[in-house]
């Protein structure tokens, strides 16, 4: 079981947006999904068509220990759940005051889960007070919308820091990942600083980005996820892709496992074209922030093969080789998607350790050693 919580302090970044669609992308592939509505005003709970004031018990009942979590679990559409909130849940803090242990109340209620979930979603208010301390001393993983336009690299450098100091005082590492969000194509700023927050925050800002849609706003205020309200909206788009790139992690994760690894292990791709009468390749993506050649290791054979290498952890990732100036597709690669620049690129999808650009080699690599290239 996952536990992601979906976290920022800032209101109106997109927390409870990516909390319900994301929730409802992962359900429509065939993840069992439970969300925790951890906010009192309630717009999850809302955004699934639950009136608050009609949820007799919630995450209030269950944080003060009067209900499990079990007990107050509505399941709204096929594999995907929720435990509501209501403006009770604002007294909580009060109610827990002297409390032992009281920023493990919902850790220990999550780990006594009857029902089995494959994900446990939780929308967090826009503080950092008790309710978000709880919910990140239960997750393993956070996600942070981050408002592409109103973009503050120092807000998010905090919020990172804030969330790892929690995770050594707790014992266990968070994995802290940066989803923007609201990205407006119309406006060229987004453009550029979609392109800085790629290149500052290269490590742990998601490939998937989501992009300005109206069709999300009317589907929250239909209470309904973007699944049900609007199937072929670039908003759909976006959380899909979120989804397979967030289920894309987790076979990562598995086959770390199996492989005995562990998490330091990465894997990376081996990207190939074949262009004998070229001076100059380079290999550009979201990466590297679209940066000709940064962080790639590059090898050219007699034939004329360009070879370019680059440690990729396993995710869904858009490129163009860019030769003598010109930024090309992939030639060897149908798969192809419209990139948040306004633009088309070539696709390739990380598992660990799997390279797929060139037929006949793998290539496994650990961080900091020499990347082997491995015939199969
Ligand atoms: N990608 C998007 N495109 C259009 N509107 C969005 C998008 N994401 C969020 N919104 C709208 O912005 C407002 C704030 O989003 P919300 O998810 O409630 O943020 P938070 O939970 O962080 O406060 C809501 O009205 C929501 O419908
Ligand atoms: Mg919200």
């Amino acid at each position: 079981m996952r536990v992601i919580a979906i976290v920022n302090q800032k209101g109106g970044c997109g927390k409870t947006t990516t909390a319900i669609n994301l929730a409802a992308c992962l359900a429509a592939q065939s993840r069992n999904v439970l969300l925790i509505d951890l906010d009192p005003q309630a717009h999850a709970t809302l955004g699934l068509s639950i009136k608050p004031e009609e949820a007799e018990r919630g995450m209030y009942e269950v944080l003060s220990g009067e209900a499990t979590l079990d007990e107050v679990i509505t399941q709204v559409l096929p594999r995907l759940s929720l435990a509501p909130s209501n403006i009770a849940l604002s007294a909580i803090e009060q109610f827990l005051a002297g409390t032992p242990e009281r920023e493990r109340q919902l850790a220990s209620r999550i780990a006594a889960l009857q029902e089995p979930y494959d994900y446990v979603l939780i929308d967090c208010p826009p503080s950092v007070g008790l309710l978000t301390f709880n919910a990140l001393i239960a997750c393993q993983e956070a996600i942070v919308p981050v408002e592409t336009s109103f973009f503050s690299l120092q807000g998010v450098v905090k919020l990172s820091e804030t969330i790892k100091l929690i995770g050594e005082k707790i014992g266990h590492e968070i994995s802290v990942r940066i989803l923007p969000t609201k990205v407006d194509r119309r406006a060229g700023y987004a453009k550029e600083i979609l392109l800085k927050m790629r290149e500052r925050f290269s490590d742990v800002t998601l490939a998937t980005a989501i992009n300005l849609n109206d069709k999300l706003r009317e589907a929250a205020g239909l209470g309904l996820p973007i699944t049900e309200y609007a199937p072929e909206s670039t908003g759909f788009k976006d959380y899909m892709a979120l989804a397979r790139e967030v289920i894309s992690i987790e076979r990562g994760r598995e086959k770390d496992r199996q492989t005995g690894l562990g998490p330091l292990s990465r894997s990376g791709v081996l990207f190939a074209i074949n262009a004998p009468g070229a001076h100059d390749v380079k290999l550009a993506g979201d990466f590297n922030g679209w940066i000709p050649d940064r962080d790639v290791l590059s090898l050219k054979d007699e034939g004329g093969l360009w070879k370019k290498f680059v440690f990729l952890g396993p995710g869904s990732y858009q490129y163009k080789f860019v030769v003598d100036d010109e930024w090309r597709e992939d030639p060897q690669n149908s798969v192809v998607a419209q990139d948040t620049l306004g633009g088309q690129s070539s696709v390739v999808v990380v598992e660990a350790l799997t390279v797929t650009m060139v037929k006949d080699h793998a290539v496994a690599a650990r961080s900091g050693g020499e990347p082997q290239v491995v015939p199969m």
